[in-house]
């Protein structure tokens, strides 16, 4: 038995260019996130610097164009000078957003070179928690003035002759959130963002600075908390932040492959806000989203390490499964569905922690089955985002009515003469006859359909079976007069990949 859906694509139909930043990612002093992650003197791969060659390899692979630092939570107590200098001479201290204890081996100069490493621009998040406009201002002459001031100079004698040019800044973090050091109310974070994004473009002028809107739309101030952060700096800021995760702690997996349109509709909502703020201002400045934390995050709500003040103990440390792989499809395919509003978004985060990169203290390192699907959008989907018209059976869900089984988009990578279609069969148990109609791209060759599925929705994989739910080519589609026919496994991630005929490639 097999379900059937179609889709058109036309490349004229389009959504928008897709900014690169969309596969953006995170890396927080939380758990072994930097240390037993990125960094580990010691470890049989690490380089001269103490960063795993491992993680480097995998990192890279993954083409990451934006990695946010240093959080998160973690961010609202960081004193930023406590990690600059001589490693020798840096404080070991107490970290209130944790409870551990940070060592401040790895601070913005460090984090700095791993991020060149990689290959990724830095998004650094500023302290509004316990700190504020003073601190953050000279934060940005530490990193970006070229020289002849204080904390330019400073940088100069730690080693850093060229500045690091950091353009995109968050201020703050969840700021609405109980459990943030430093939390405030609308109002008192507004107007704070407002006086330390004034004072921070004063220093450097090519900014992009991203405001904090609600740490989750589940929050009893969402939408107010938005409305009100925007009205205090709608003119300073250049990005609203969206943070959401998902669980499927119910085991209703229906349910949890939906959670897709949940975040549809976050998005949805806060371009609202955004729009009504424009309004309200008679403002011509569009402001975009940064969906700067977004997972898949079954560990939520665990508490903080029960023994306090441990040095990178693990902790938040997911073992993904093949249907959180899908999820993890589904909301790469709902962000790029929203290419034209949202810039940029952060998986969150990129190793260990909630991440698709798993480690071992001295040991090996394995990818997560979520490694996949971000892989492959990071690879294949940048270009243009084409407006699908897709028709699929539906089912009702426990939270939501009409979810369809096929979740898809399509991307047009011009520059390569490829078409990427992106595909989630949600159907637990039949597979799915897609037709695409791709006519109006005129001859089209089958470059590879990819798959990754397995028969056990929970499988993972692990130090001991690193390889049991990794993608295959051979997935089964062919091009014949304009369309494709592809079959999608049940609860399969597909990704096919299609060369125009006559472009290089
Ligand atoms: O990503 C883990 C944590 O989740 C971040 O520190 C925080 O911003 C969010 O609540």
């Amino acid at each position: 038995m097999s379900i059937k859906s179609t889709m058109l694509i036309d490349k004229n139909f389009t959504v928008s260019e897709v900014d690169p930043r969309l596969y953006g990612s995170f890396i927080e002093h939380l758990g072994r996130a930097v240390y037993g992650g990125i960094y580990e003197p010691g470890h049989p791969t690490a380089d001269e610097n103490g960063f795993r060659r491992d993680a480097l390899d995998a990192i890279r692979a993954l083409n990451v164009p934006i990695i946010r630092y240093p959080g998160g939570n973690f961010v609202s107590g960081y004193n930023w000078e406590d990690g600059v200098g001589p490693k020798s001479e840096r404080k070991r201290l107490l970290e209130l957003a944790w409870w551990t204890t940070e060592t401040n081996e790895i601070g913005t100069n460090e984090f700095a070179d791993w991020a060149k490493l990689v290959g990724a621009e830095v998004m650094m998040a500023v302290n509004l928690g316990t700190r504020g406009i003073d601190a953050a201002r000279n934060l940005v002459e530490y990193c970006n003035h070229p020289s002849g001031s204080y904390w330019s100079d400073l940088r100069i004698s730690h080693g850093y002759k060229e500045p690091h040019r950091f353009k995109t800044w968050c201020l703050g973090n969840e700021m609405d959130g109980p459990w943030q050091i430093g939390a405030k109310t609308a109002v008192e974070y507004g107007r704070l963002a407002n006086e330390t994004a004034k004072a921070m473009r004063w220093v450097d002028p090519s900014l992009e600075l991203v405001a904090c809107g609600s740490s989750s739309s589940g929050m009893s101030t969402f939408a107010d908390w938005e409305a009100t952060v925007l009205d205090l700096t709608y003119d300073q800021v250049d990005f609203l932040s969206l943070h959401t995760y998902y669980n499927n702690n119910s085991n209703d997996t229906p349910n949890f492959l939906a959670r897709s349109l949940d975040m549809d509709q976050f998005i949805d909502s806060v371009a609202s806000i955004c729009d009504y703020v424009k309004a309200k201002k008679r403002s011509k400045k569009k402001l975009m989203l940064s969906l700067d934390e977004w997972n898949v995050w079954n560990s939520i709500g665990s508490s903080r390490a029960e023994e306090r003040w441990q040095i990178a103990p693990p902790e938040f440390e997911d073992v993904y499964t093949l249907e959180d792989a899908l999820a993890v499809g589904c909301f790469l395919i709902t962000l790029l569905k929203h290419a034209d509003r949202v810039k940029m978004a952060c998986i969150a985060q990129l190793i260990n922690v909630i991440a698709p990169i798993t480690t071992e203290n001295g040991g090996p390192l394995w990818l997560q089955t979520t490694y996949y699907p971000y892989l492959h959008a990071s690879l294949y989907g940048r270009g243009t985002v084409l407006q699908p018209i897709v028709s699929s059976p539906k089912y009702d869900a426990k939270d939501f009515t009409d979810v369809p089984y096929l979740e898809a988009i399509a991307v047009h990578n011009e520059e390569q003469g490829q078409v990427t279609v992106f595909a989630v069969n949600r159907h637990l148990s039949e597979d799915m006859e897609l037709k695409v109609d791709v006519r109006s791209f005129g001859e089209l060759r089958l470059i590879e359909h990819l798959v990754l599925e397995n028969d056990d929705l929970k499988a993972i994989n692990t130090k001991a079976n690193p390889n049991n739910v990794v993608p295959r080519a051979g997935g089964q589609s062919v091009i014949d007069g304009g369309q494709v026919s592809a079959r999608l496994g049940k609860a399969s991630w597909n990704v096919i990949r299609l060369q125009v005929a006559g472009s290089r490639g």
